[in-house]
């Protein structure tokens, strides 16, 4: 518990310099390096620059740790800690000027294998708005200094959901399939475009569910602890291959059945 807060009060610390940074970027203009594995699949200059500075400030403060980040790869660590970071999440909105992107910053414990990690700290900060959502395993979930809980139960109209899309065009079909299959149980459904937000909303009861395929690591690791130190539950199907994973996040009353809406 002491090394998880530890762990999360340098997240906070790194995630709000890296916000910073990502909001000046911002507003002196913003280009899309590269497209990477498709046309929604982009990086910016901002990108790269936030996850070198994350990446610094950490190997300066844990030079002992490992590193997993969206843009700059994968080091081996020797302390059993790996960070786990996506620099701008939600890099679409970003690069159009649309003010819904955040930092996502977990601590990982478990070996070398994502499937086996277990995540004791997570910072999602909100940059453009400011809002700094953190949790440390066993500690809560948090807003500022204020303790959030998921939604136990959808209302009776039906919940609020959020879903995105994979990268890959050939899984845009079962995408769609999967909106239709839950459509029924929404009130309505949202493509906010950042992932590590979709589950800090559902985390602060902002949204009942978030259900999306393909998410890698640096995308839920942060978001998933806010959840479930929310009291809520994140799930899905392991994936066959890199990628093909799915994601399910709600609270208890609704989590069953988005599952199943969403894997069928
Ligand atoms: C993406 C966003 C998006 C989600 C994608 C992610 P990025 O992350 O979180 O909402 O649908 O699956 O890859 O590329 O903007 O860091």
């Amino acid at each position: 518990m002491a090394l998880a807060q530890e762990l999360k009060a340098l997240a906070i610390e790194i995630a709000q310099e890296a916000g910073e940074l990502a909001r000046r970027r911002r507003t002196e203009g913003v280009e899309i390096a590269a497209t990477k594995s498709a046309i929604a699949d982009i990086v910016t200059q901002a990108d790269r620059e936030v996850e070198a500075l994350i990446r610094a400030r950490l190997a300066a403060a844990r030079p002992d740790d490992g590193f997993l980040g969206e843009e700059s790869g994968a080091e081996l660590g020797t302390s059993g800690v790996t960070w786990v970071v996506d620099p701008i999440d939600g890099t679409v909105n970003y690069a159009y000027g649309i003010p819904t992107y955040a930092v996502s910053i977990a601590a990982v414990v478990g070996g070398a294998d994502p499937q086996e990690w277990d995540a004791v700290a997570g910072v999602v900060f909100n940059a453009a708005i400011g809002e700094l959502f953190h949790a440390a395993k066993g500690g809560g979930a948090w807003l500022g200094d204020r303790a959030l809980a998921v939604n136990p139960e959808p209302t009776a109209a039906g919940a609020l959901l959020a879903t995105g899309f994979g990268y890959d065009p050939a899984t845009h079909a079962g995408d769609l399939a999967r909106i239709a299959r839950v459509m029924p149980m929404a009130r309505d459904i949202r493509r906010i475009g950042a992932a590590s937000l979709d589950l800090a909303f559902v985390a602060a009861g902002r949204l009942d569910g978030y259900f999306e395929r393909g998410l890698q690591p640096w995308d839920h690791a942060a978001g998933a602890l806010l959840v479930r130190e929310a009291g809520g539950l994140v799930g899905g199907l392991p994936g066959g291959r890199p990628g093909n994973a799915m994601t399910v996040a709600a609270g208890h009353g609704l989590f069953d059945e988005l599952l199943a809406a969403a894997v069928a």
